[in-house]
């Protein structure tokens, strides 16, 4: 990865793997970042004003100003079919997400709230709804999301109605937020370089790019929430322990679910796009918010140990399960 590169001879994986906000991306994702960076103390007030100019800024993308003209259907169906489907599924589970939220926070912040019910929720279900669209065009059958919250996530919800266990479980949830935005970010900027040599053009232009552009502003509310309680004495020692061991066992990849399939079908999205070359790195990527807030990176610790290991087991689960186009077939 290229810490502070903007080179022309930057490869694409490190170009894909660049931080919002190196200088090498233009847009509202430095902005976003710059901002984050200033600021010295985050407050509600902070949270609350990114939301709001979120919202302003990117109203949800209406299915017509998308162009779905594809010149090859075959290679992007054949190529990219276990992305799209990946993709598709993961922004269509916003859904579910907003239920686990409104279940582990009984009493949200007015941030948290218009956040989740204002601003990403018809973002994402957008993203997803546009995806779906795409892989029903290029004959690739509708995205099967999990809707239903499941039962860790309703007993860490009865347990929530106690305050100081809702700050942990606000904790956790600002992480995954963070760690599955980091995710989303990087899968849109490969996916992205790789539709570009492909000259597939109006999916890059009217639906990747589109995509791409909000992703980073949903980066940056997690990562100054998680900043924001894990620094402004919220949290008692006890509360960051108990974080920090949930995290540990219950970590997953986005959309995983503890599916074997899901799984593999993550490991496919991670070696399409180009990463599974590089899963330390990747690992760094999407864990080093929470290897520094939340681990205060105990012994030189990049990352959490616990992300490289659930990216190398989709990885492996993709190399011994096949594709989900041959799983389809
Ligand atoms: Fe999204
Ligand atoms: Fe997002």
């Amino acid at each position: 990865m290229s810490a502070t590169g903007c080179s022309r001879g930057e490869s694409r994986l490190e170009r894909s793997f660049q931080w919002v906000g190196t200088g090498c991306e233009s847009g509202r994702g430095r902005a976003y970042h710059g901002r984050v960076a200033r600021s010295r103390l985050i407050t509600d007030a902070t949270l609350l004003a990114h939301v709001n100019k979120l919202g302003e800024d990117h109203p949800p993308i209406r299915m017509d100003s998308v162009d779905f003209t594809v010149n090859n259907p075959d290679v992007l169906r054949t190529r990219f079919a276990g992305v799209l489907d990946y993709l598709a599924r993961v922004e269509l589970e916003v859904e579910r997400n907003v239920l686990e939220l409104l279940t582990i926070m009984p009493n949200p912040s007015e941030a948290d709230k218009v956040f989740y019910s204002d601003v990403w929720y018809d973002q994402e279900i957008a993203h997803g709804q546009i995806l779906d669209e795409l892989k029903r065009r290029i004959d690739l059958p509708e995205a099967e999301p999990l809707l239903q919250v499941g039962f860790a996530v309703q007993a860490l919800g009865a347990l929530a109605k106690w305050e100081p266990i809702q700050d942990v479980a606000r904790t956790i949830y600002y992480f995954t937020g963070a760690s599955t935005e980091r995710q989303a970010v990087l899968a849109y900027n490969a996916l992205s370089s790789q539709l570009d040599e492909l000259g597939e053009l109006a999916v890059r232009d009217t639906i990747i790019n589109q995509i791409k552009r909000q992703e980073p502003g949903h980066f940056a509310f997690y990562r100054m929430s998680a900043e924001k309680i894990t620094t402004d004495g919220t949290l008692k020692p006890w509360q960051l322990y108990l974080a920090r061991v949930l995290r540990e066992h219950s970590y997953e990849l986005v959309g995983t679910h503890n599916d074997p399939q899901h799984q593999a079908t993550m490991g496919e999205v991670i070696d399409v796009l180009g990463f599974s070359g590089q899963l330390e790195v990747f690992a760094k990527e999407i864990g080093r918010l929470e290897a520094k807030l939340l681990w205060a990176n105990r012994q030189g610790m990049e990352f959490p140990p616990y992300v490289l290991r659930a990216l190398r087991e989709s990885v492996e689960m993709y190399r011994e399960q096949g594709s989900f186009m041959a799983r389809l077939a």
